[in-house]
């Protein structure tokens, strides 16, 4: 299968180009080798960061280039953070600083409960400022959607605006957006993907393994 279009407001899928689909052909292979694994995860990470940029507001300004001409152009308005549902959001804080140097990265662990099988928030450290901020939520796989909804909860309860929240994702399943979506219409989810489903054990199916295994560990 190759990836579901989906027309919904604030759900945005990367444009399925060739260069992506084969990107998405080497970290889905059950053979690809860590250190490959790593290098086009980052690439993608890289396209997800972009189009996050895209979607912030500029006001226009303009520029007295050399010789004095001007240049119509734009200037970001308004301070972004990064935050990382950990472990897995990790590996995509170091494409956020790629394109935002100095950027502010706080970190939310987020697990399940084994008593409850509910997601647990085990930790939060956020910047100190963060509802003066558009925040860039990383974390690769939208599954189930439980751990995202409840980071997206502290967030709001740090008085973040939910319109000037992006959730980045490598990978989506379509029960994972419409759960998210039905709860937080207002957050742009941007996702390099969307799989067929979930299976019995809630991973996204045809989908890539454990992304933090592999990224990390295998
Ligand atoms: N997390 C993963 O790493 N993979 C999945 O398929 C679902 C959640």
């Amino acid at each position: 299968m190759s990836t579901i279009p989906y027309n919904k407001k604030n759900v945005i899928v990367l444009p399925q180009t060739n260069q992506l689909r084969g990107l998405y052909s080497i970290i889905r292979d059950q053979s690809t080798k860590r250190g490959d694994f790593v290098f086009y995860s980052d690439r993608i990470i890289r396209l997800l960061v972009e189009e996050g940029l895209n979607q912030l507001p500029v006001e226009e300004t303009t520029i007295k280039c050399y010789g004095d001409h001007e240049y119509q152009g734009a200037k970001f308005l308004g301070k972004i953070c990064g935050v990382s549902i950990v472990r897995a959001g990790e590996s995509m804080e170091q494409g956020l600083r790629d394109c935002c140097r100095s950027v502010r990265i706080g970190k939310i662990l987020i697990q399940r409960d084994e008593e409850t099988a509910m997601p647990k928030l085990y930790y939060e450290k956020l910047p100190e400022d963060i509802s003066e901020r558009y925040v860039f939520l990383l974390d690769p796989m939208l599954a189930t959607g439980g751990s995202a909804m409840m980071a997206v909860e502290v967030l709001l309860s740090r008085g973040v605006r939910m319109d000037r929240i992006l959730f980045l994702n490598i990978l989506a399943a379509p029960e994972g957006i419409e759960a998210f979506h039905a709860s937080y219409p207002d957050v742009k989810i941007i996702t390099g993907g969307v799989d067929e489903k979930l299976d019995e054990n809630k991973y996204i199916v045809p989908g890539l393994g454990d992304f933090g295994d592999r990224y990390y560990c295998v």
